[in-house]
């Protein structure tokens, strides 16, 4: 353990009884929250803290799914300038709390009583060999579809519930000339249909065997190559401008009437109401037909990082705030996820948000509620990486589906 962080074991808990806005400087956060939505779900953070006065230092690194800002907080940290808090995703979190690098929020956590209210799937990411070391914000899931209503109900389509019901509607919405599937060429983007995909192909058992155990057998077996078959399909309803395209576009294209779905995270939803849409109305939001029951999910959670004494009640103070339940509410009602704690009400939460909550509480009973591999829930870095890699030659063309599975096992197998 370093230095930095043994003298933050101490004193970050020492400095959490005694905080308050007196006490607080700034705190700089690292985030990809860049998007119309994520903005205005940020804006919520940003508004609660100053209410304590803490100001807010922006360190904004854009790129979906956090790769970029992975990098970049990768490149500060070398250089001996940490940011105070950072979003950060499952495994991210463990590798850097293993390199002893995070602070430790056991006195916060414990005199709120964090082990009570944050479901074992959350814990397990934000807690390293026992200890709190990040707070979590939220929980999305990344089998949804967005689904423009206007166009659903001019060519009589109802929502679909299996792969076949999914192609038929996707080819009437093609036929009739619109683009059937809005989407970013990006390899995150990609690995966010093959959640769904993968998950729909061969249900909570194949997606646990194939995307959390890393088993060979099923990374490499037939129902992996119907699951490359299908993103194939998939790929035929894409317009000829997806390549490179940043997710939020490409919701801004279903928003706007120029094509029938996206499949995407929740996020999705929070630029549909930054639009003043509303859902049941103007979008729809379903599971990815076959996915019923189960939830692919990722949680945004913010680590403290060994920051100067002064730093540090801010950091407890907005780590107090992230896991306020009315904050929880707030913050997710604009972001699209839905709380990281169970007992947030969903009183203030649209169609989808109450959904979302249900399905995630249905799931989690059900043993159904399964880590994103596209978003770090599944597994380290080097394997979603190796994923992503296979996933994206496989849908620009580069390898069949056949080539695709024996690529995918042996980029899984290299990245262990
Ligand atoms: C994050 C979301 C974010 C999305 C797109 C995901 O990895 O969990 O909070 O909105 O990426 O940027």
């Amino acid at each position: 353990m370093s230095r930095i962080s043994k003298t933050l074991m101490g004193s970050v808990a020492g400095l959490a009884m005694m905080s308050g806005a007196a006490l607080a400087d700034d705190v700089e956060v690292l985030h990809w929250w860049t998007s119309g939505g994520e903005a205005a779900a940020l804006n919520v953070l940003k508004d609660d803290l100053a209410g304590k006065g803490i100001g807010w230092t922006d360190m904004p690194v854009a790129g979906g799914g956090g790769e970029q800002a992975m990098t970049v907080l990768r490149a500060r940290v070398t250089a001996g300038n940490a940011p105070t808090a950072v979003q950060m995703l499952g495994f991210d979190i463990q590798d850097w709390a293993a390199e002893g690098a995070l602070a430790n929020l056991n006195d916060l956590a414990a005199k709120e009583g964090w082990d009570d209210v944050v479901p074992a799937a959350l814990q397990r990411f934000a807690k390293h060999d026992g200890n709190w070391i990040s707070a979590p914000v939220n929980v999305h899931s990344t089998n949804w579809v967005w689904a423009n209503k206007k166009i659903f109900d001019e060519l009589g389509i109802a929502q679909p519930t299996n792969w076949d019901e999914l192609i038929a509607a996707l080819d009437k919405i093609q036929a009739a000339g619109y683009t059937a599937v809005a989407h970013g060429g990006q390899a995150w983007q990609d690995a966010t249909i093959f959640d769904s995909v993968v998950m729909g192909v061969g249900g909570p058992e194949f997606y646990k065997a194939a995307m959390v155990d890393l088993d060979p057998a099923a990374l490499g077996g037939e129902q992996m190559k119907t699951a490359f078959d299908r993103m194939a399909k998939l790929r035929s309803y894409v317009d000829d401008n997806f390549s490179g395209r940043d997710w939020n576009l490409a919701s801004a294209m279903v928003i706007e009437g120029q094509a029938g779905v996206q499949f995407m995270g929740d996020w999705a939803k929070g630029e549909f109401l930054k639009a003043g849409q509303v859902p049941g109305q103007d979008f729809l939001c379903f599971r990815f037909p076959g996915t019923q029951g189960a939830v692919t999910f990722n949680s945004d959670q913010f680590a403290m990082f060994g920051v100067a004494d002064d730093q540090q009640a801010s950091q407890v103070e907005m780590a107090s705030s992230v896991m306020s339940p009315t904050f929880q509410s707030a913050f997710n009602v604009v972001k699209g996820s839905v709380p990281a704690r169970t007992d947030v009400p969903d009183t203030d939460f649209d169609a989808c948000g109450k959904q979302g909550m249900k399905d995630l509480a249905a799931a989690s009973a059900s043993g159904s509620l399964f880590g994103s591999m596209a978003h770090g829930h599944a597994a380290p870095a080097g394997v979603k990486n190796a994923v992503y890699d296979v996933v994206t030659a496989h849908f620009n063309g580069e390898y069949d589906s056949a080539t695709a599975v024996e690529e995918l096992v042996a980029a899984v197998e290299g990245a262990q």
